[in-house]
Parts: C-alpha cells; structure tokens; sequence
C-alpha cells in the first residue's frame, strides 16, 4: 500500500501536530474542520513550529515553505476524496465519529484506509459505521505530536493485517515508533496514564497537597518529564474527564470513577491550556 496524500480530519491540537508531521516526511496533507478558523489557527501553529525550527537552525527557510506548500485546507470533508487514507482527530464522542466515518467511506476512493485518532473508544464499533470495516484502523498519536514518538496502532475486530502494517509502516515514515494494541479501553498508554492522572486529582481534591506540591514530587520523586496535574491541563481535563467516565461504563468498576475536581473546572470551563486556565492559569 503506497501513501502520497494523507486525509487529517479535525484541526484541533492533535489534528494540526499529525498534519505538522506528516507534511515533515514529505507527504501531501488535506486538512479539514468545521470552520476555517480551525484550520488557520492549526496552519499559523505550524507555520510558527517551523519558523522556530529555522531560528534554532534545524531547518532551512525554504525547507519551512515547502513544508506549508504541501498542506491544503477545507472545510468540506469532500476535499478528503483523492486520499490514500484520512487520519481522524475529532470530538471523542462514539455517536458524530460513527456518523463522519460513514460520510468519508462514501467519500473516500475504495482502497483508502479510514483511521481514528481516538484515544480510548471502539475502533469496531467505529468501523461497523462505515462501508469498509476491513479498512478502519486506530491511530493513536501522543501529544505533543511534534515531539511524542509513540503511535499505538489497533485494529478492529475486521481489520485486516495488511492495512495493520501499512500504518505502521506509515507511523514508522513520519518518524514515529508504532505498538500494535488490541482493542480495549484505551489501549496500553491511557489504560496506565489516565487513572494515574486521575489519582494524582483525586490527591488535589483531598487537599492532600496543592498542583504545584503534587506536580514537584512526581518530577522529583517519580522522575516524570512533567506532573500528572500539567499533563492533565496539555491533554484536556474534559478528555481525561471523558475517558475516565468510558472506562467506568465499560469495566463497571469504581476504581475508574473520575474526581470531582474534574467536574467541577469542566463546568466552569477551565479545560487546561486550551482554554488559559485548567489545574493552573495560562493566561
Ligand atoms: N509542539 C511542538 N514542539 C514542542 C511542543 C509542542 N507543543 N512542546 C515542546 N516541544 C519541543 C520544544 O520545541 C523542544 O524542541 P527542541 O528540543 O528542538 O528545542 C522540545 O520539545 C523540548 O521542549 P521544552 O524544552 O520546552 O520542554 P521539555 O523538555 O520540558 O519537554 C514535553 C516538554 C515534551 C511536553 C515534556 O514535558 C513531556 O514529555 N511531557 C509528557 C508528555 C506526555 O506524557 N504526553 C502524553 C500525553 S497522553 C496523550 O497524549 C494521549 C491521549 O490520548 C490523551
């Protein structure tokens, strides 16, 4: 299976890291959102990362604008048809992707593959959407793309091996290292990671030890490149909120139940960097 033109659908901090690196390995990218100033924002973040690289003298000035040459936007998902395969980055919610995975196999060549980004759900429930369940695969990437060198890469249910190594193969093209999960509740990384950060605001919301006490002994103690508390704000508290809530739906148990700090900032819309202001204040 060859790859020339990569489909990224959602241009959100995912969705803009997984067009950033796939433009890097020379691929052309479509990038598509709901609104244009989705896309623009996620190209200026692009543009931005590799004006930085021209600074620090990793990359040549005309290497940056051949790199921002390479990707198209749209807002259309139409713009997806001539792709190899289309890399989904949306909302984690199982109801709207089973309704886009379903669009872009009407839209998308037979032979194209259909991934998802999603960090925790069913790829087999996702797949079953779609006109080509054999073609669906998870493509899971860490954040900060850019920098995060895992993709867990999970077939479905009727996922076939080839299209299996041909992501991996794809991961392994955009410089990542690819791990072959099998489906379930968030796989390896966030099986692990998410009840850890959630144990680490369970810790806060106990007033056990304040973000900043909590986040210094974990880096300290733990040697974690960063605490579980700053993680939670980079990755979303209301996508830590959301998996959470998955896995205590899905195992039915109460180990997975997630803290009310949580709740409380998803409420007031203090969702972590993307919004300013999470378990600390950006702005
Ligand atoms: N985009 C692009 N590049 C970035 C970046 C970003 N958002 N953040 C940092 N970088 C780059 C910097 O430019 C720098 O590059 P150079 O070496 O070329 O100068 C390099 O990364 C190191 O950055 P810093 O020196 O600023 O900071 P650091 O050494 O503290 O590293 C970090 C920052 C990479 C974020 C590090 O703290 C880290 O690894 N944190 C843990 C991240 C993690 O666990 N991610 C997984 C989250 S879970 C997930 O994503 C799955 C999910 O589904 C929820």
């Amino acid at each position: 299976m060859e790859f020339k033109a990569i489909g990224v659908l959602g241009a959100g901090t995912m969705g803009a890291g997984i067009a950033q690196v796939c433009a890097e390995a020379g691929f052309k990218v479509v990038l598509v959102d709901i609104a244009p100033e989705f896309v623009d924002k996620a190209v200026k973040g692009m543009n931005k990362n590799w004006s930085k690289a021209v600074e620090k003298g990793k990359m040549a000035a005309d290497q940056a604008e051949k790199l921002n040459a390479l990707v198209t936007t749209s807002t259309d998902n139409a713009a997806f048809k001539d792709c190899d395969i289309v890399i989904e980055a949306i909302v984690e919610n199982i109801d709207i992707k089973k309704k886009v995975f379903k669009q872009l196999g009407e839209i998308c060549g037979p032979d194209a593959i259909l991934a998802s980004n999603t960090s925790a759900l069913s790829i087999t429930e996702i797949a079953a959407a779609t006109n080509r369940p054999n073609k669906v695969v998870g493509m899971h990437f860490f954040n900060p793309v850019p920098v995060m060198k895992l993709i867990e890469v999970i077939p479905g249910a009727e996922t076939t091996d080839d299209v299996v190594e041909a992501v991996m193969d794809l991961s392994r093209k955009i410089g990542k290292e690819p791990v072959r999960a099998k489906e379930s509740p968030g796989f390896i990384v966030n099986r692990i990671l998410v009840p850890y950060i959630n144990e680490a605001a369970i810790v806060y919301q106990e007033g056990i030890a304040s973000a900043e006490e909590i986040d210094k002994a974990m880096k300290l103690g733990a040697n974690m490149p960063m605490g579980p508390l700053a993680l939670c704000d980079l990755v979303g508290i209301d996508v830590v909120l959301a998996i959470c809530e998955y896995y205590w739906r899905e195992f039915g148990d109460s180990k997975y139940r997630p803290s009310l700090a949580f709740r409380q900032k998803v409420r007031a819309g203090h969702l972590g960097m993307k919004t300013g202001k999470g378990f600390y204040d950006y702005t």
